[in-house]
């Protein structure tokens, strides 16, 4: 058998003057030169490995035991949502809890629910939006808390509530990251742009979280939300978890869906309007298949079209643009000497893009997702994959179905002014400038 070799180092000059300047020309840059080849990259003194081909990352996925979800990058978000699961020793109780939450029977349990809270949602925004610009970010929070309030806390928040967490999460999710992911050896007592408006948001989320927990654990704690599982929890001994564990594992859910949900959906409404073919087709799916009705879970099988367009905005604007992990013992993947101790680094952004697996892979091309295709499945990776793959996936996906037909059967949304389509990477992919829309009535009666 041959030696082990040790990775390609792609040197330092060639990516951190780009990536000081404009990190997706960076990753783009460090995309070509990898050529699918993993490589180390000359970052700091940590030099992280980066692996993009699918059996590459399905050997580091699917070894969740030596490719640990912990470590340095990932504590910007501890003091939000407590420590990442591989590192976190209630993991198996909250994951338990979360998985019969997003189970097939108990989601399309309350899936009718969700879409009368979107249709609601765009009732509001109709009200806001038609014929004047209003912010996407702002609004699609808006909508998507309205969406998973219900599930994610049940009855036990106002409206009004749901819009303030939706802001302050939004605020505690964007302030300090860049910086603290930017410097990530900088220590936590350094104040970095952005600390205090993060500090102030994370107090606001404990100060709206807090209260909902204490209330459940004396009411009992008997319904079928995530505060109330979790607090209903216990392991193998019969132990449950404690206030702050509690709260920690609801807060985690609400960024997970919200963050990656809020920037899928602003990308969506940039696609259709850059690509008047492909929203032509998806308003004749809605209007033969919901017309003027609400939508529904009865809708969803025949929302075929819409699947499609969702899944290739997924695969171009994947949120999670880098998974890392931390290597526990050396390893060989495909003769490259994988050594304890290093960073190593899954990329979604690049993988979803390699062109030998996705031809003119930049092509917004939603048939990539028709009935048929196959590929490995570790060539789409915008929600991981192994153990720690996402949970939110099937939820996501009926969520927009909805969210698109409740929008789409009476509104086109417009986006305004001509802001570029090219994401810019953050903590998570974002759009690169503030992206506003209006909404123009397609039929007279939706004029509100
Ligand atoms: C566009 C929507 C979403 C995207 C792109 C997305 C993406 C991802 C990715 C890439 C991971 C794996 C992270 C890693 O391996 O390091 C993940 C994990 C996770 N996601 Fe999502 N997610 C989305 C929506 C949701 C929703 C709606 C929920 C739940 C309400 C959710 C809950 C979770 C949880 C709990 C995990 C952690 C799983 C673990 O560590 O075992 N996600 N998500």
């Amino acid at each position: 058998m041959p030696r082990p070799q040790d990775a390609k180092t792609i040197p330092s000059y060639r990516i951190l003057p780009k990536l000081l300047r404009d990190p997706l020309e960076a990753i783009e840059e460090i995309g070509r030169l990898s050529a699918g080849e993993i490589v180390r990259l000359g970052i700091g003194t940590f030099r992280p490995y980066l692996v993009t081909r699918p059996e590459h990352v399905q050997h580091v996925l699917n070894n969740a035991e030596n490719y640990r979800r912990e470590g340095l990058l990932w504590k910007p978000l501890s003091r939000l949502i407590g420590e990442p699961s591989g590192a976190d020793p209630a993991w198996p109780l909250k994951k338990g809890t979360y998985k019969a939450l997003f189970s097939g029977p108990n989601i399309a349990s309350f899936t009718d629910d969700v879409a009368r809270a979107i249709v609601e949602a765009v009732d509001d925004l109709g009200r806001r939006a038609v014929g004047r610009p209003v912010d996407a970010a702002d609004e699609m929070t808006r909508l998507v808390y309205r969406a998973i309030t219900q599930l994610l806390v049940g009855d036990k928040i106002t409206l009004d509530e749901a819009d303030d967490l939706g802001r302050v999460m939004a605020t505690a999710t964007t302030s300090s990251f860049r910086s603290r992911m930017l410097l990530p050896f900088t220590p936590f007592w350094l104040p970095l742009p952005g600390d205090r408006a993060f500090h102030r948001a994370v107090q606001a989320v404990d100060d709206l979280i807090f209260p909902i927990v204490r209330e459940s654990r004396r009411g009992g704690a008997d319904g079928g939300d995530i505060v109330s599982r979790l607090i209903r929890a216990r392991d193998e001994n019969g132990r449950g978890l404690d206030e702050q564990t509690i709260r920690d594992g609801a807060v985690a859910l609400f960024v997970a869906a919200t963050e990656t949900s809020v920037t899928i959906l602003t990308f969506l409404w940039m696609v259709l309007d850059a690509r008047p073919d492909i929203a032509a087709r998806l308003y004749e799916e809605i209007d033969q298949v919901v017309g003027t009705d609400h939508p529904a879970r009865s809708h969803l099988s025949e929302l075929r079209y819409a699947k499609m367009v969702t899944q290739e905005v997924l695969r171009l604007f994947s949120p999670g643009w880098m998974l890392p992990r931390t290597v526990v013992a050396d390893d060989v993947i495909d003769g490259v000497r994988i050594r304890k101790g290093s960073i190593i680094v899954v990329s979604p952004y690049l993988t979803n893009r390699l062109p030998d697996v996705w031809p003119d892979p930049e092509v917004f091309d939603p048939e990539r997702f028709a009935p048929g295709q196959s590929r490995d499945r570790f060539a789409f990776l915008t929600f991981g994959g192994g153990p720690h793959q996402c949970i939110g996936s099937f939820f996501f996906t009926i969520e927009t179905q909805l969210i698109m037909a409740a929008m789409l059967s009476r509104y086109q949304p417009v986006i305004h002014g001509s802001p570029s389509i090219k994401p810019q990477l953050w903590l998570t992919l974002k759009p690169r400038e503030r992206i506003q829309f209006l909404l123009r009535p397609r039929h007279a009666a939706s004029n509100v």
